[in-house]
C-alpha cells in the first residue's frame, strides 16, 4: 500500500498545540509533531480496544513490552530482557523521573547544547544543577561535534548524570560509535549514569546508523537508562506512550521509586497505538523515512540556493533543521522576524541555549507543498527586508 504523505490535513479545531499556538495566518513549523495521517493499523488497533467499554488503569501490556525487546534485537542486535522495560507516559516525564532516581538536590547533570528545552527545565524541577557542554560546529564536516575536553573538564564530584540526546535535537546529529564509546568511557571512569533520550532514533537518513549507547558494552548497559518511543516516528506524541529500558536492577528499582506517585501508567489506548506502530508499522515507517529524506534534501537545497545567508548543517536524523541566521543581520530575533514578516512560526533558538538567539529550528515533518509555501514566504521576507 502506498501512503499519501502529500495529503494536506486541516488540523485546526483539534486542540493541536502546533496549530493553535500562533495566530491563524501563521504557518506552524515549530513543535516536533508531524502533519501526516497515522498508519491505518494504529487507528484499527485503537478502534479494537474501544470495543471494550471500560477504560480503567492499565498495566504494561506484555505484547508491547515483547515488541520493544524484539525491536532492540532486530534493529541493533541489543539483547534486553522484558523485565528491563518500563512504560512511561512520555520521555520528558521519564528523564525527570530518572533525575529524581539518580541525583540528590544540589548535585548536577551534564548535557550538550544546543539542547531540547526540557533538558534545561528537568534539573530545575528537581533542584539539581545543569552543566553545559556546548557542541562545536565544524564547517569541514558540516556537523556539530562533541567537545570532549570540555565535557571531561566540567565533570565534578557533584556530577551524577549525563543526559544524552541521540540522535540530537536540534542539530540532527547521529553520534558515531567512536563518539559514543568515548563519551561512554568517560562516564564509566567518572561514574556518571547515562540517561539517553533516543526518541528520534527511527528517523535516520541514508548513510547513518543509530546505535543505542547502552548496547555498546555490558558495562554501559549497567550504567544506562535509555528512553525510546513510537511517538515522533508514528506521529502519536499526544497519546503519550514511551518506554524506559533499564538493565541494571538497582537503577531500575530507584527509577520505579521515583516514578511512584507521579504516574499512573500509560493508558490502554496509548498502548494499543504503540503496539500497532511497533508490530505493524514497518512499511509506513519505510515510506515516511523516504518522504522525510526528500523533504530534507529539498529544504537544504532551497536554503542554499534562495537563502544563502542562513547556515544549515547536514541533517543526519530527525525532521528538524537547525538554522543559523546570524548572517541575515536582523534587527530583531529571527523567530520574530519570520513570524511577523513571513508568517512562518519557528522555534526560537534561544530556548535551546542562551547563545543561540540568532538561530531558529524548523520542523519539516509536513507535506512538501506546505514546506514549499513556508520556505518561499521566508525567502520573500528576506528579499524584502
Ligand atoms: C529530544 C526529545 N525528547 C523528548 C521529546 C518529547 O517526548 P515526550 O512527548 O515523550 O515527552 C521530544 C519532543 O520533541 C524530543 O525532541
Amino acid at each position: 500500500m502506498k501512503f499519501n504523505f502529500d495529503q494536506i490535513i486541516d488540523r485546526h479545531n483539534t486542540n493541536s498545540v502546533k496549530w493553535e499556538y500562533f495566530p491563524p495566518d501563521v504557518l506552524p513549523f515549530w513543535v516536533a509533531d508531524t502533519d501526516f495521517a497515522v498508519d491505518p493499523a494504529i487507528i484499527q488497533s485503537i478502534q479494537k480496544r474501544l470495543e471494550h467499554p471500560i477504560f480503567g488503569y492499565s498495566v504494561d501490556d506484555p505484547e508491547l513490552i515483547n515488541a520493544i525487546v524484539q525491536r532492540m534485537h532486530n534493529f541493533y542486535g541489543w539483547e534486553i530482557g522484558a523485565e528491563s522495560v518500563i512504560l512511561v507516559p512520555g520521555i520528558v516525564s521519564g528523564f525527570n523521573f530518572a533525575i529524581r532516581a539518580v541525583c540528590k538536590p544540589g548535585e548536577n547533570i551534564i548535557f550538550q547544547t544546543p539542547a531540547y528545552p526540557p533538558f534545561f527545565h528537568a534539573p530545575q524541577n528537581n533542584q539539581v544543577g545543569s552543566v553545559l557542554n556546548p557542541m562545536r560546529f565544524n564547517p569541514e564536516s558540516d556537523l556539530y561535534e562533541i567537545d570532549f575536553a570540555d565535557f571531561e573538564s566540567k565533570i565534578t564530584p557533584e556530577t551524577k548524570m549525563f543526559l544524552l540526546c541521540n540522535p540530537q535535537n536540534p542539530t540532527g546529529r547521529v553520534l558515531s560509535k567512536t563518539e559514543l564509546e568515548r563519551l561512554g568511557n568517560i562516564c564509566l571512569e567518572r561514574n556518571l549514569v547515562i540517561c539517553s533520550d533516543e526518541i528520534h532514533s527511527d528517523i535516520v537518513y541514508s548513510g547513518n546508523h543509530h546505535i543505542p549507547i547502552a548496547s555498546l558494552s555490558p558495562d554501559l548497559a549497567q550504567q544506562s537508562i535509555t528512553f525510546i518511543a513510537p511517538s515522533k516516528t508514528f506521529n502519536i506524541p499526544g497519546l503519550s506512550c514511551s518506554a524506559a529500558i533499564i538493565q541494571n536492577e538497582a537503577l531500575r528499582k530507584d527509577f520505579r521509586r521515583a516514578l511512584a506517585g507521579f504516574s499512573s501508567g500509560v493508558s490502554c489506548l496509548a498502548q494499543a497505538a504503540g503496539l500497532a506502530a511497533y508490530t505493524q508499522g514497518a512499511e509506513w515507517h519505510r515510506q515516511l523515512s523516504a518522504y522525510l529524506e526528500d523533504n530534507r534534501n529539498y529544504l537544504l537545497d532551497f536554503v542554499h540556493r534562495e537563502m544563502p545567508a542562513i547556515k544549515t548543517t547536514e541533517i543526519q536524523a530527525t525532521f528538524l533543521s537547525w538554522m543559523d541566521c546570524s548572517g541575515l543581520q536582523l534587527p530583531l530575533s529571527p523567530q520574530k522576524f519570520f513570524e511577523e514578516k513571513a508568517k512562518v512560526g519557528l522555534n526560537d533558538g534561544a530556548a535551546f541555549g542562551e547563545e543561540y538567539e540568532n538561530f531558529v529550528r524548523l520542523n519539516f515533518g509536513t507535506s512538501r507543498a506546505t514546506l514549499t509555501e513556508a520556505l518561499e514566504k521566508m525567502a520573500e521576507a528576506i528579499n524584502r527586508s
